[in-house]
């Protein structure tokens, strides 16, 4: 069909905002058709743009040319719409829609442009296959889902920058092609056109940069910073992802605690949830006995100590290691699982690392009544709910699975606690329609949804940070035999372990932290080194020579000589806040132009070759293996 021009035309309204109040107005709407009906006489068009959906009624008598063209226009084609606002017949009011109570009699239409057959219609609301989408990420993005997430955004990162500025931090930005940082993932490397065989590596995240403005004296800085890593993709990580990134002069981790906290609350109350303060805290060796992870999801009740429900015999008959802990969970209000269940969930129960599990209560409880009885009861578990219990496997042996460090949990402790962990997330989520306690995130995507209309809504137990702390200095390496760190390496160890450093590594503790929210690590910092000497001991003891250290961070190292101030920080995963509160399983949803699992930029197509001269003007020769 031939194609208006826009002439003069200007719009006057946003086709989500007209209200009853509105009815003869006369308006200028412009969007695209997310669905047209005929009736003859009569042409519908839900007329869409960011705010929402507005009915446009093209009536053959009163609009004869607008209702010509109201034939011929199809779905997601673009249009401009001249009318007066109407209230709709009684019968015709749509109680689900903002706008539903009134429509656009049409006294003109513009065909402004029209469109190909779209793999898909953004007016659906499930699309399944997420190839196509990203393929057609415009198409996709029209979608109000992906319109909220991206608003979202918008707004949870302004309260963040604004509530920051208040707290007095300075946005400065960092360099993007610079050297390697420490952050333990790969580098992405740019290739120096001016300085053959060089290259420059995209930042993994602002930390060394950072800390040098500490020296510069600017006292807190804060940048909302992306960040490059060459990591395997998963649902909560991407190539480049984007940190709130800070930094202060002679802070307290309770004073990192706190400005995280204010920003966070500001950043959520933007999207409706009231996140009280302070957050709870716990240490990283009780998280793993409470929660068998350190990204605890609080929502759902903890691990428990259950070794006193049996005797020795009892576990020597059930083949379990009296010597390891023996831990129960329970998933509320799933009940008991069929054989047939318990068949599906194979593939879950298969704990690596040494744990075993006690899936059949039925014949525990057959074999062992008491026992049973007295797990449920240290569990707390009602009739209702679903108990699982985790302990170790005496057959299993791990290479110097003796290492045990005083007050510390062993290796093979671990395993059962990080097993039972993770089999009770993948437990949760896979019952969480039964049990009911990830349903809230329902509740906070329908605040988010409903804000525009009915102002702030308060927030609900949906959302359950909590910080951890007393991380160890060190891991030990089985294979390689030695301490390594078990954070970056400009990371401080607590004043009062200082002395212990190279008489006992297993007992240092890191002044460093993470804040967790769902089960998903939100963030991570630390205090920092500033002392030189402290510096020189800590890779010292991470077996870091001189020489290795100056050529990795000599700048850094140089920078620290000159009146370096006490100075700690932290950077929370932004796209992760993000996608906690849109209720998204995924960074994608949250992203605008995401990269897929494998590595990809379906729509832009990228990566791809370049061209011959590219390559030799970057002194570059690529040997692909045949
Ligand atoms: P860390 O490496 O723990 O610490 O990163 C901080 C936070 O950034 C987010 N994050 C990611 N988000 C999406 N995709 C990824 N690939 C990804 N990697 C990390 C997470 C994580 O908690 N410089 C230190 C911070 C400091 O010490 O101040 C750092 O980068 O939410």
């Amino acid at each position: 069909m031939s194609l208006d021009f826009l002439g003069n035309l200007q719009r006057t309204d946003l086709c989500g905002t007209l209200r009853a109040a509105d009815a003869g107005k006369h308006v200028v709407l412009m969007g695209w058709v997310n669905r047209r009906r005929d009736h003859g006489n009569l042409i519908f068009l839900d007329l869409r743009d960011r705010s929402g959906i507005s009915q446009i009624v093209l009536d053959a008598e009163l609009c004869p040319e607008g209702h010509k063209k109201g034939e011929q226009v199809r779905p997601e084609y673009v249009v401009a719409a001249v009318g007066k606002v109407r209230l709709r017949a009684k019968d015709a009011i749509n109680p689900k829609m903002p706008t539903g109570e009134i429509e656009i009699e049409a006294t003109e239409l513009r065909v402004l442009n029209d469109t190909r057959l779209a793999p898909f219609s953004p007016a659906e609301d499930a699309i399944q296959n997420e190839e196509v989408r990203l393929k057609y990420r415009y198409v996709d993005m029209r979608r109000p889902e992906m319109q909220r997430n991206f608003k979202l955004r918008h707004e949870i990162t302004l309260a963040i920058r604004d509530n920051l500025s208040q707290q007095g931090f300075l946005e400065i930005e960092t360099p993007i092609l610079t050297k390697s940082t420490p952050e333990g993932a790969r580098d992405f490397l740019v290739p120096s056109r001016v300085h053959p065989g060089e290259f420059f590596a995209l930042p993994q995240s602002p930390q060394i940069f950072k800390q040098i403005l500490m020296i510069s004296g600017f006292d807190r800085y804060f940048q909302i910073a992306r960040c490059f890593r060459d990591e395997d993709l998963r649902a909560d990580r991407q190539l480049e992802f984007t940190q709130v990134d800070l930094e202060m002069s002679f802070p307290r981790r309770e004073d990192v605690f706190g400005v995280v906290e204010k920003f966070l609350q500001a950043g959520f109350a933007a999207a409706g949830v009231d996140l009280p303060v302070p957050f709870p805290r716990i240490s990283y060796d009780e998280s793993l006995r409470q929660y068998g992870t350190d990204k605890p999801d609080l929502r759902l009740p903890g691990l428990v100590d259950v070794r006193a429900a049996f005797t020795d015999e009892q576990l020597a008959t059930l083949q379990i290691d009296p010597a390891l802990p023996v831990v129960a969970f329970r998933i509320p209000n799933v009940g008991e699982l069929s054989r047939k269940e318990r068949e599906d969930n194979h593939p879950l129960f298969d704990l690596k690392k040494g744990a075993k599990f006690i899936d059949d209560f039925k014949r525990l409880a057959k074999g062992f009544p008491e026992s049973a009885v007295k797990v449920r009861e240290l569990a707390g578990a009602s009739d209702a709910d679903f108990v699982i219990i985790v302990a170790g496997d005496p057959a299993h042996h791990i290479k110097a699975s003796d290492t045990k460090f005083p007050g510390r949990l062993s290796e093979r402790e671990i395993n059962v606690y990080a097993a039972a962990g993770n089999f009770r997330s993948e437990l949760a989520k896979k019952y969480a329609d039964r049990h009911g306690a990830f349903k809230v995130t329902e509740e906070v995507v329908a605040a988010a949804q409903s804000r525009a209309d009915a102002g702030l809504v308060n927030g609900s137990k949906a959302f359950q940070p909590i910080w951890l702390t007393d991380f160890p200095m060190f891991e030990y390496d089985l294979a390689a035999g030695k301490w390594v760190p078990a954070h970056h390496p400009f990371t401080a160890p607590y004043e009062a372990d200082m002395a212990n450093l190279v008489s006992d590594p297993a007992s240092v503790r890191a002044d460093c932290y993470d804040l967790a929210m769902n089960g998903l690590e939100l963030g991570s910092g630390s205090i920092r080194i500033h002392r030189k000497d402290v510096q020189q001991q800590i890779f010292a003891s991470l077996g870091i020579s001189d020489e290795e250290a100056r050529q990795r961070f000599g700048f850094f190292l140089d920078a620290l000589e000159y009146g370096t101030p006490p100075h700690g920080g932290i950077a929370l995963g932004l796209d992760r806040i993000v996608m906690l509160l849109a209720g998204a399983a995924n960074l994608r949803e949250v992203i605008a132009f995401p990269k897929t699992a494998k590595a990809i930029d379906l729509m832009a197509d990228a990566p791809t070759t370049v061209t011959e001269q590219q390559l030799k003007e970057l002194h570059i020769r690529v040997a692909l293996k045949s």
